[in-house]
Parts: structure tokens; sequence; C-alpha cells
């Protein structure tokens, strides 16, 4: 008898973009109805360098959640590294309580990235602080050189940039944020178990054929870009493996519609709207429904040492119709899958 419902600890999101204003207005919900915390990202216009900052976005986005979800969503913030961060931010970050991890996006790897970092040595001073404190480096694992092809880039940032860092500071807990590759998930596997990966459902469902079918498909694109059908495999081991290194983290990244159907359309692609029966539907498919809760709820708490949520969500197997888009503020927003069926619900 196949399975019908399943109930799980309720999952956490260790890797959202909530955007700010009305933007967040309108796609908060979505995060805050199936998960009780969520990594925020700090890659906003101007992004969040300072534990001051990230106090004011969390105010904004405590009071934006509605009503009937005031108490049961909690965002956990992180800063943004730049050339110029120093070790007394991340020792206030850190007795803040409210920062959970300082976002290396390289300079120019993707969305709101430009204030990044122009070279990781600039930064070892303040590596070395985290190491001490105990505060993880949540990494955008991509090399920008430009010589470097967009489907290698991941791969060069674990030999150029990965390597040196972990064997500097072996002790610094670092988080490869969607990861995108056999190599990437080998690297962690490899790995001490001070280091770790989150997977979102996209990389997990498609491969980079999905961008060219039939056409140009600009929300099928994201960075890292989706890669080839072997490296979507070896993600799915690594997700359904039981691995605590490896959890859940949706990279959910709305972009107004016009920006994507674009001559030069953002990467982000937007999963919140149905983000754990997304990653669901792979698990069954891999036959693996028994370590969804580890990957969605257990492994990403244990990591950033949070305790494991108490309340519990249910998902049936019932057939439903995702939305063709979205509202977005003034604009609308074109979510994955949008107008498909999916297999799981949300109860
Ligand atoms: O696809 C992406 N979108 N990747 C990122 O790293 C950033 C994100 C965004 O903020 O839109
Ligand atoms: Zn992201």
């Amino acid at each position: 008898m196949t399975i019908q419902q399943i109930t799980l600890t309720q999952p956490d999101d260790f890797h959202l973009h909530l955007r700010d204003g009305e933007q967040m207005q309108a796609v908060l919900p979505y995060s805050a109805r199936q998960f009780a915390r969520a990594i925020i990202m700090p890659n906003l216009k101007p992004p969040i360098v300072s534990t001051e900052m990230a106090a004011a976005y969390r105010q904004r986005i405590v009071s934006a959640l509605p009503d009937d979800l005031k108490n049961s969503f909690e965002p956990l913030m992180t800063l943004y590294l730049t050339d110029n961060t120093t070790p007394g931010e991340i020792l206030r970050a850190k007795e803040s309580g409210i920062v959970y991890g300082i976002k290396l996006y390289p300079a120019g790897a993707t969305t709101n990235s430009d204030a990044g970092v122009t070279d990781i040595a600039y930064c070892y001073l303040v590596l070395e602080t985290m190491e001490k404190c105990g505060m993880p480096l949540l990494v955008h694992g991509e090399i920008t050189d430009p010589a470097v092809d967009v489907f290698d880039r991941e791969k060069m940032f674990i030999d150029r940039v990965l390597m040196p860092i972990t064997q500097h500071f072996p002790g610094l807990r670092i988080v490869f944020e969607h990861i995108t590759t056999q190599d990437a998930a080998d690297f962690v596997t490899n790995a001490t178990d001070n280091i770790a990966a989150t997977i979102t459902a996209h990389h997990l469902r498609y491969n980079r054929n999905a961008i060219f079918q039939g056409g140009i498909r600009p929300h099928y694109y994201c960075l890292p870009v989706l890669k080839r059908e072997s490296h979507r495999k070896a993600l799915i081991k690594a997700a359904t493996s039981g691995n605590k290194k490896f959890f859940l983290g949706t990279d959910s990244a709305p972009h107004p519609c016009t920006l994507k159907e674009n001559d030069c359309g953002c990467a982000g692609i937007f999963t919140a709207h149905a983000a754990i029966e997304l990653y669901a539907e792979v698990f069954e498919q891999a036959d693996a429904l028994d370590k969804l809760e580890s990957f969605a709820s257990f492994n990403g708490a244990d990591f950033y040492q949070l305790p494991r949520n108490s309340t519990t969500i249910t998902l049936s197997k019932t057939q439903w119709n995702l939305p063709k888009h979205i509202d977005f503020a003034k604009d609308i927003l074109i979510p994955l899958a949008a107008g498909e069926t999916l297999l799981w619900k949300l109860d």
C-alpha cells in the first residue's frame, strides 16, 4: 500500500530570500505557513552588513507576518560579508543572538553581490574570529573568473577558495549553500563534521535541459545554474542518504516576471509557494520518504545548534494545481512549476 499521508516535525528553511517592503509582504506568508524558521539572506540593496541593519530588517519581517503566523515563524538573520567587515562586527553579531551566519558572496557572482568579497584574503582576520566564536560562514560557492566556464564555477571554487579556507581554519563552521554538483556533494561528504550543505528543490528536480526545453526558459535560470543529469542524481543521493551534513535550503528567490523575461534576465527561482511539497515528491520518487524529516527538519537545526521544532506538519497525497502566477507587490512573479500538478499537499 502506498503512503497517503506523512506527518513531519515542522521543517526550517536554511536559505531564503525574502526581499523587503511590499515584495516581502507578498512572499513571506508562503514560507511562514510551512516553515518554523528560516535563514534570511542579506543581499538587499543596500546589503545587510551590520548587526544594527540585521536587527531592523528582522523587525520589518516580524511586522510583516500575517496575524495568524505572528508567533509561529522566526527569521534567523545573516550578515553580508564585505572586504571591510571587521572582527568587531562579527563579535557584535554573535552577542546579539539574532545573527546566525555570515554570508560570503564573491563580488559579481550573483544578484546583488556587487558589494561582495573581491579576495577572500581580505577576510582572514574575520574568518579567524568566526572560527573562534563559532559563527557559521555561509558560502555562495562560485568562482567569478570570467575565463572559467559558467558550469565549472562551483568546482573551481572548491579548489581555489574552499579548500584553502578549510585548511587555514579547520574549526570554522561552513555551510556550502545550494550545492549543484557531484564535486560539491563529495567534498562535503568527505569533509569534517563542521562542514555542511544546503540543497534546493529545483536542483533536485531539474537538470540544465530545463533551461532550453523547446526555447529559452528564464524561469529555470538561477545561480549556481542547473547542471547536467549526473550531478542532479548525485544531489538526490546526498539529500536522501540520511547523512546529517545535508539539509533543506530552498534558495527561493522571487523576481518580478518582467525582470526574468528580459534580455538580461535575473537569476533566481521562486519555490516558497510549494517548497515542502516539491521536496516531498523528489523523496518519494527516490523511494526515500522516510529520510525527508531528517533532511527537512533535523539536520539543519542540529548543525545550527538550534532546538528541533516541537510542532508538526502533515502532507497528504492530494493532487493540486500550482498557481500560474503570484501577486508580487505591483508586479507578478512566475513560481516554479507554474500551472503544473503536484502530488503532495500541505494540510
Ligand atoms: O539564483 C539566485 N538568486 N542565486 C543567488 O545566489 C541569488 C538569488 C537572488 O537573490 O535572486
Ligand atoms: Zn540564495
